[in-house]
Protein backbone atom coordinates (compact mmCIF):
# COMPACT_ATOMS: atom_id res chain seq x y z
CA UNK A 1 0.00 0.00 0.00
CA UNK A 2 1.13 3.42 -0.52
CA UNK A 3 1.78 5.39 2.70
CA UNK A 4 1.86 8.74 4.36
CA UNK A 5 -0.24 10.07 1.19
CA UNK A 6 -0.47 13.65 1.02
CA UNK A 7 -3.67 15.11 -0.56
CA UNK A 8 -4.73 18.91 -1.04
CA UNK A 9 -8.10 19.53 -2.37
CA UNK A 10 -7.95 23.41 -3.23
CA UNK A 11 -11.96 23.74 -3.77
CA UNK A 12 -12.89 26.57 -5.65
CA UNK A 13 -9.50 29.04 -5.39
CA UNK A 14 -6.72 29.08 -7.72
CA UNK A 15 -7.47 29.32 -11.64
CA UNK A 16 -4.57 28.98 -14.43
CA UNK A 17 -2.38 31.71 -12.91
CA UNK A 18 -2.31 31.35 -9.50
CA UNK A 19 -1.73 27.52 -10.31
CA UNK A 20 1.47 28.00 -12.11
CA UNK A 21 2.69 30.47 -9.73
CA UNK A 22 1.74 27.98 -7.06
CA UNK A 23 4.14 25.67 -9.08
CA UNK A 24 6.35 27.72 -8.96
CA UNK A 25 6.80 28.24 -5.39
CA UNK A 26 6.05 24.59 -4.57
CA UNK A 27 9.63 22.52 -3.40
CA UNK A 28 8.91 20.02 -0.94
CA UNK A 29 12.35 18.90 0.07
CA UNK A 30 11.21 15.29 -0.35
CA UNK A 31 14.80 12.98 -0.32
CA UNK A 32 12.73 9.84 -1.06
CA UNK A 33 9.45 9.38 -3.14
CA UNK A 34 6.90 9.17 -0.66
CA UNK A 35 4.96 11.17 0.23
CA UNK A 36 3.24 10.56 -2.90
CA UNK A 37 1.26 14.16 -3.28
CA UNK A 38 -1.98 14.06 -4.69
CA UNK A 39 -3.56 18.04 -5.73
CA UNK A 40 -6.62 18.82 -6.84
CA UNK A 41 -7.06 21.72 -8.38
CA UNK A 42 -10.42 23.77 -9.95
CA UNK A 43 -11.11 21.45 -13.65
CA UNK A 44 -10.23 24.52 -15.02
CA UNK A 45 -6.78 24.58 -13.99
CA UNK A 46 -6.23 20.85 -14.65
CA UNK A 47 -4.29 22.29 -18.19
CA UNK A 48 -2.42 24.95 -16.35
CA UNK A 49 -1.38 22.12 -13.47
CA UNK A 50 -0.48 19.32 -15.87
CA UNK A 51 2.23 21.70 -17.36
CA UNK A 52 3.32 23.36 -14.26
CA UNK A 53 4.18 20.10 -12.64
CA UNK A 54 5.94 18.63 -15.71
CA UNK A 55 8.95 16.90 -14.23
CA UNK A 56 7.78 16.28 -10.63
CA UNK A 57 6.61 12.38 -10.62
CA UNK A 58 5.62 13.04 -6.96
CA UNK A 59 2.89 15.05 -7.58
CA UNK A 60 -0.23 13.50 -9.41
CA UNK A 61 -3.40 15.36 -10.28
CA UNK A 62 -6.97 15.15 -9.75
CA UNK A 63 -10.50 16.35 -10.43
CA UNK A 64 -12.44 17.44 -7.62
CA UNK A 65 -15.66 16.15 -9.37
CA UNK A 66 -17.14 14.04 -12.15
CA UNK A 67 -20.61 13.21 -13.71
CA UNK A 68 -21.54 9.89 -14.29
CA UNK A 69 -22.22 9.86 -18.00
CA UNK A 70 -19.97 9.56 -20.72
CA UNK A 71 -21.21 12.70 -22.28
CA UNK A 72 -24.22 15.13 -23.41
CA UNK A 73 -26.63 17.67 -22.86
CA UNK A 74 -25.35 18.23 -18.79
CA UNK A 75 -24.65 21.95 -18.80
CA UNK A 76 -21.44 22.34 -16.35
CA UNK A 77 -20.61 18.81 -15.88
CA UNK A 78 -17.05 16.69 -16.01
CA UNK A 79 -17.03 13.23 -17.63
CA UNK A 80 -14.34 10.47 -16.37
CA UNK A 81 -13.30 10.62 -19.52
CA UNK A 82 -12.85 13.98 -20.42
CA UNK A 83 -11.01 14.41 -17.03
CA UNK A 84 -8.49 11.34 -17.99
CA UNK A 85 -7.55 13.05 -21.07
CA UNK A 86 -7.18 16.91 -19.52
CA UNK A 87 -4.46 14.52 -17.44
CA UNK A 88 -6.16 13.87 -14.07
CA UNK A 89 -5.07 10.48 -12.93
CA UNK A 90 -7.04 10.66 -9.67
CA UNK A 91 -11.44 12.33 -8.73
CA UNK A 92 -12.63 13.22 -5.35
CA UNK A 93 -16.17 11.21 -4.93
CA UNK A 94 -17.94 12.24 -1.92
CA UNK A 95 -16.82 14.96 -0.69
CA UNK A 96 -18.72 16.61 2.43
CA UNK A 97 -19.73 19.97 0.76
CA UNK A 98 -20.92 17.73 -2.45
CA UNK A 99 -22.77 16.06 -0.40
CA UNK A 100 -24.24 18.76 2.11
CA UNK A 101 -24.12 21.72 -0.37
CA UNK A 102 -24.72 20.45 -3.90
CA UNK A 103 -27.22 17.33 -2.22
CA UNK A 104 -25.02 14.25 -3.44
CA UNK A 105 -26.53 10.88 -2.28
CA UNK A 106 -25.20 7.95 -1.80
CA UNK A 107 -26.67 6.43 -4.85
CA UNK A 108 -25.15 9.41 -6.79
CA UNK A 109 -21.42 8.56 -4.73
CA UNK A 110 -21.69 5.11 -6.36
CA UNK A 111 -22.43 6.10 -9.49
CA UNK A 112 -19.64 8.18 -9.95
CA UNK A 113 -17.48 5.72 -8.21
CA UNK A 114 -18.52 3.22 -11.06
CA UNK A 115 -17.89 6.07 -13.73
CA UNK A 116 -14.57 6.34 -12.70
CA UNK A 117 -13.39 2.60 -12.25
CA UNK A 118 -14.98 2.78 -15.84
CA UNK A 119 -12.38 5.03 -17.40
CA UNK A 120 -9.72 4.46 -15.24
CA UNK A 121 -9.63 7.25 -12.90
CA UNK A 122 -8.49 6.39 -9.56
CA UNK A 123 -11.30 7.10 -6.72
CA UNK A 124 -10.30 8.91 -3.75
CA UNK A 125 -13.64 8.66 -1.84
CA UNK A 126 -14.57 10.56 1.07
CA UNK A 127 -16.90 10.02 4.22
CA UNK A 128 -17.67 11.42 7.77
CA UNK A 129 -20.38 12.44 9.65
CA UNK A 130 -22.04 16.03 10.56
CA UNK A 131 -21.60 16.95 14.05
CA UNK A 132 -25.44 16.70 14.83
CA UNK A 133 -24.40 13.01 14.29
CA UNK A 134 -21.78 12.71 15.92
CA UNK A 135 -23.87 14.52 18.67
CA UNK A 136 -26.16 11.10 18.33
CA UNK A 137 -23.36 8.79 18.82
CA UNK A 138 -24.28 7.64 14.94
CA UNK A 139 -20.61 8.04 13.42
CA UNK A 140 -20.42 4.25 12.77
CA UNK A 141 -23.77 3.98 11.52
CA UNK A 142 -23.28 6.86 8.47
CA UNK A 143 -19.28 6.33 7.67
CA UNK A 144 -20.66 2.66 7.32
CA UNK A 145 -23.54 3.39 5.48
CA UNK A 146 -21.68 5.78 2.69
CA UNK A 147 -18.68 3.09 2.27
CA UNK A 148 -21.11 0.62 1.48
CA UNK A 149 -22.70 2.80 -1.17
CA UNK A 150 -20.23 4.26 -2.50
CA UNK A 151 -18.36 0.34 -2.62
CA UNK A 152 -21.36 -1.12 -3.82
CA UNK A 153 -21.28 -3.26 -6.84
CA UNK A 154 -17.57 -2.03 -8.08
CA UNK A 155 -15.33 -4.52 -10.37
CA UNK A 156 -13.36 -6.89 -8.81
CA UNK A 157 -10.93 -5.61 -11.21
CA UNK A 158 -11.21 -2.34 -9.12
CA UNK A 159 -8.30 -2.62 -6.99
CA UNK A 160 -7.01 0.85 -6.98
CA UNK A 161 -8.77 3.37 -4.99
CA UNK A 162 -8.37 5.31 -1.78
CA UNK A 163 -10.78 6.50 0.74
CA UNK A 164 -10.85 9.54 3.28
CA UNK A 165 -12.61 9.92 6.53
CA UNK A 166 -13.49 13.68 6.74
CA UNK A 167 -15.66 14.49 9.87
CA UNK A 168 -17.84 17.07 8.70
CA UNK A 169 -17.54 19.46 11.96
CA UNK A 170 -13.55 19.17 11.38
CA UNK A 171 -13.30 20.67 8.03
CA UNK A 172 -12.60 24.68 7.54
CA UNK A 173 -12.73 25.19 11.29
CA UNK A 174 -10.09 24.72 12.87
CA UNK A 175 -10.99 21.43 15.04
CA UNK A 176 -9.27 18.38 14.20
CA UNK A 177 -10.47 14.85 15.53
CA UNK A 178 -8.51 13.45 18.16
CA UNK A 179 -6.33 10.71 17.38
CA UNK A 180 -8.31 8.49 18.82
CA UNK A 181 -11.39 9.33 17.62
CA UNK A 182 -9.45 9.17 14.25
CA UNK A 183 -8.00 5.65 14.88
CA UNK A 184 -11.60 4.25 15.93
CA UNK A 185 -13.34 5.94 12.47
CA UNK A 186 -10.65 4.55 10.33
CA UNK A 187 -10.39 1.25 12.06
CA UNK A 188 -14.46 0.76 11.49
CA UNK A 189 -13.70 1.50 7.89
CA UNK A 190 -11.04 -1.12 7.65
CA UNK A 191 -12.91 -3.79 8.77
CA UNK A 192 -16.20 -2.79 6.39
CA UNK A 193 -13.70 -2.87 3.56
CA UNK A 194 -12.57 -6.39 4.38
CA UNK A 195 -15.65 -7.38 4.86
CA UNK A 196 -16.84 -6.29 1.02
CA UNK A 197 -13.51 -6.73 -0.32
CA UNK A 198 -11.74 -9.58 1.67
CA UNK A 199 -8.50 -8.81 3.70
CA UNK A 200 -5.93 -8.41 0.87
CA UNK A 201 -7.75 -5.79 -1.10
CA UNK A 202 -8.48 -4.04 1.74
CA UNK A 203 -5.42 -3.89 3.47
CA UNK A 204 -4.37 -2.16 -0.36
CA UNK A 205 -6.30 0.67 0.24
CA UNK A 206 -5.21 3.92 1.91
CA UNK A 207 -7.27 5.56 3.97
CA UNK A 208 -6.47 9.48 4.71
CA UNK A 209 -7.65 11.78 7.39
CA UNK A 210 -9.16 15.32 6.33
CA UNK A 211 -10.76 18.24 8.96
CA UNK A 212 -8.11 21.23 9.36
CA UNK A 213 -5.12 19.35 8.71
CA UNK A 214 -1.72 21.39 8.90
CA UNK A 215 2.05 20.93 9.49
CA UNK A 216 1.46 21.05 13.52
CA UNK A 217 -0.90 18.38 13.56
CA UNK A 218 -0.23 16.16 10.72
CA UNK A 219 2.46 13.83 12.13
CA UNK A 220 0.33 12.85 15.09
CA UNK A 221 -2.38 12.07 12.91
CA UNK A 222 -0.38 9.95 10.44
CA UNK A 223 1.13 8.12 13.90
CA UNK A 224 -2.41 6.36 14.61
CA UNK A 225 -2.88 3.47 13.09
CA UNK A 226 -4.98 3.41 9.69
CA UNK A 227 -4.36 6.50 9.08
CA UNK A 228 -2.36 6.37 5.71
CA UNK A 229 -2.28 9.85 4.40
CA UNK A 230 -4.19 13.15 4.65
CA UNK A 231 -6.95 15.51 2.62
CA UNK A 232 -5.77 18.73 3.72
CA UNK A 233 -7.87 21.63 2.26
CA UNK A 234 -6.90 25.21 3.29
CA UNK A 235 -3.82 24.31 4.48
CA UNK A 236 -3.03 23.32 0.43
CA UNK A 237 -3.36 26.78 -1.04
CA UNK A 238 -0.48 28.16 -0.20
CA UNK A 239 2.84 26.38 -1.25
CA UNK A 240 5.41 26.80 1.78
CA UNK A 241 2.41 25.25 4.09
CA UNK A 242 1.62 22.48 1.70
CA UNK A 243 5.37 22.17 1.23
CA UNK A 244 5.71 21.72 5.35
CA UNK A 245 2.96 19.00 5.03
CA UNK A 246 4.55 17.19 2.90
CA UNK A 247 7.67 17.38 4.73
CA UNK A 248 6.64 16.95 7.93
CA UNK A 249 5.02 13.81 6.91
P1 LIG B 1 -9.71 21.74 5.52
O1 LIG B 1 -10.50 20.95 4.35
O2 LIG B 1 -8.32 21.17 5.56
O3 LIG B 1 -9.75 23.17 5.10
O4 LIG B 1 -10.44 21.48 6.79
C1 LIG B 1 -10.36 19.57 4.18
C2 LIG B 1 -11.23 19.09 3.04
O5 LIG B 1 -12.33 19.60 2.86
O6 LIG B 1 -10.84 18.18 2.29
Amino acid sequence: MISNVIAGNWKMNHGPSATRKFFEDFFPDLSFPEPRILIFPPAISLLAAVEARKGRPEVALGIQNIYWEPKGAYTGEHAAGMAVSAGAEYVLVGHSERRHVFGETDEQVQQKVLAAFGEGLIPLICVGETLEERQDNRVDEVIVRQIRAALNGIPETATQFLLAYEPVWAIGTGETATPSDAGSAHGILRDVMTEILGGDRASEVPILYGGSVNSSNVSDLLDVPNVNGVLVGNASLDASSFAAIAESA
